[in-house]
């Protein structure tokens, strides 16, 4: 058989890995896909640069549209980033009839929607299985391992640079700057590497992530994002000495109510597996009603563990090559018209529990105040953690592990305690998770 021709948008990281996976395990992936896969085009910006890659053997070109439009191209694997010309590239190839892979997850999770209808009446495939959590087959556990439970919620560290860098902080003291060069030096980092830092990739991939798990369109625009960039040494501390770590969760739970999409730093009880995932090490916990609790990890960022699941998602597209398009699994899990509508929930209807860190003037009656406004908004206190008052300096850091509380109650009472002339500097505020049910 004629081997399926492929052409690859951008040769940085992830292009490379996948041009040096296809070329050494060929023989391998041909064996389970039933037809080599040969990379004939590829487009870079600078096409003389010395690349990590062999392409002697591959067409190049400064021109990505050259590459969806080349007659010989049969499947275009997208692999630039960005979000602009990648997407009027991507509904090029869609347009022309052409299967389309992709490791891109700003691109699905702010334009999916579109792209997928488009492909679902062309009659093409969008397989984007390396957007999420780099390596870790994570797209096709949902969608087709998972699919005959009712997913109650899914909890995971779902960005290998911000974990790989709160990592670093934790266990050798390292600086949060000199750690992400670090990152970016390793090629884990995105082009914009706010994205890491603020959570805005980890929101990409949770929106993607609620999307094929529950059933419901996809809706960057919804998820409350908060990133790492706030942490402290400090605080890493003060939850260790409680028994828990500080980790970056990307948060997908169905309620009665509608759906909670949230990412944002996260104390977990560290006796959890995953809070015991380290470095660039992605894992997603999935709460299922039949299966129960079910864990994934591996390398969630790099140029062979991405390249990983952009060759499997290439395999699914050479597999499906003479299947009907009716028959194929559905890009979002889900059959289209069979979408839910329910919404996603605003973050202040959101219960969880807190970690609060207060600095506060070491006079009497401090704690009593703080304690009533608490006990004012219904909030109650599990545990307090008071450090040795500062003589010289007359302050006090308090630390408080809260109950259960909407988010919406939290934000009044902070706000009334922050008000007292007593707080020396606005309340840290963690959320917690015990992600045991
Ligand atoms: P890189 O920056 O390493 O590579 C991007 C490549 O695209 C480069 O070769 C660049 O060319 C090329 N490129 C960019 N713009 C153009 C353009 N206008 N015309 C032609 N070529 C262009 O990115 P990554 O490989 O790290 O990431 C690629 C995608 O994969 C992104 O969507 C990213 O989010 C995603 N991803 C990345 C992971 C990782 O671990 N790095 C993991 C999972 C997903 P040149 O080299 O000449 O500048
Ligand atoms: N920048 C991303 C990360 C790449 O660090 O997780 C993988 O999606």
């Amino acid at each position: 058989m004629t081997p399926v021709k492929i052409g690859i948008l951008g040769l940085g990281t992830v292009g490379c890995g996948t041009i040096n996976v296809l070329a050494r395990n060929g023989t391998e992936i041909a064996r389970r896909a039933g037809r080599d896969i040969q990379v004939v085009a590829a487009a870079a910006r600078d096409i003389q640069r010395e690349r990590e890659c062999d392409c002697s053997q591959i067409r190049l070109t400064t021109d990505p549209a050259e590459v969806v439009n080349d007659p010989e191209v049969e499947v275009v694997v997208e692999l630039m980033g960005g979000t602009d010309l990648a997407l009027s590239l991507v509904l090029a190839a869609i347009d022309a009839g052409k299967h389309v892979v992709t490791a891109n997850k700003a691109l699905i999770a702010l334009h999916g929607n579109g792209i997928f209808e488009r492909a679902q009446e062309k009659g093409v495939m969008v397989a984007f299985e390396a957007a999420v959590a780099g390596g870790i087959p994570i797209i096709k556990a949902i969608r087709e391992g998972l699919a005959g439970n009712q997913i109650e919620w899914l909890a995971g560290i779902i960005n290998g640079t911000g974990n790989f860098i709160l990592s670093e902080m934790r266990d050798k003291g390292r600086d949060f700057e000199d750690v992400l060069a670090e990152a970016q030096a390793l090629g884990y980092a995105e082009a914009d590497p706010t994205f890491d830092v603020e959570g805005i990739d980890a929101a990409h991939k949770l929106a993607i992530l609620a999307s094929i798990a529950f059933g419901i369109p996809l809706q960057f625009d919804r998820v409350a994002v908060e990133g790492i960039s706030d942490i402290t040494r400090e605080d890493v501390g003060f939850a260790a000495e409680l028994g828990y770590r500080i980790k970056h969760l990307g948060i997908a739970r169905r309620t009665p109510k509608g759906y909670e999409l949230r990412v944002h730093p996260t104390l977990i009880p560290e006796r959890r597996l995953i809070a015991n995932v380290d470095g660039v090490m992605n894992a997603v916990l999935v709460h299922a009603d039949a299966v129960g609790p079910t864990l994934y990890y591996g390398a969630g960022a790099g140029a062979e563990a991405t390249a990983s699941a952009v060759v499997a998602d290439l395999v699914d597209v050479v597999r499906a090559l003479t299947t009907d398009p009716e028959n194929r699994v559905p890009h979002l899990a889900f059959q289209p018209d069979a979408l839910s509508d329910k919404p996603v929930l605003d973050l202040a209807e959101v219960e969880t529990s807190f970690y609060l860190r207060l600095r506060t003037q070491d006079r009497p009656g401090v704690l009593a105040d703080i304690t009533r406004i608490l006990g004012e908004h219904g909030i109650s206190i599990e545990a307090i953690l008071q450090r040795e008052p500062d003589p010289e300096r007359g302050e006090a850091t308090i630390i408080m592990l809260t109950h259960k509380v909407r988010e919406g109650a939290m934000n009044e009472a902070i706000a009334a305690i922050e008000a007292l002339d007593h707080l020396l500097t606005p309340i840290t505020r963690i959320r917690m998770e015990g992600l045991a049910r």
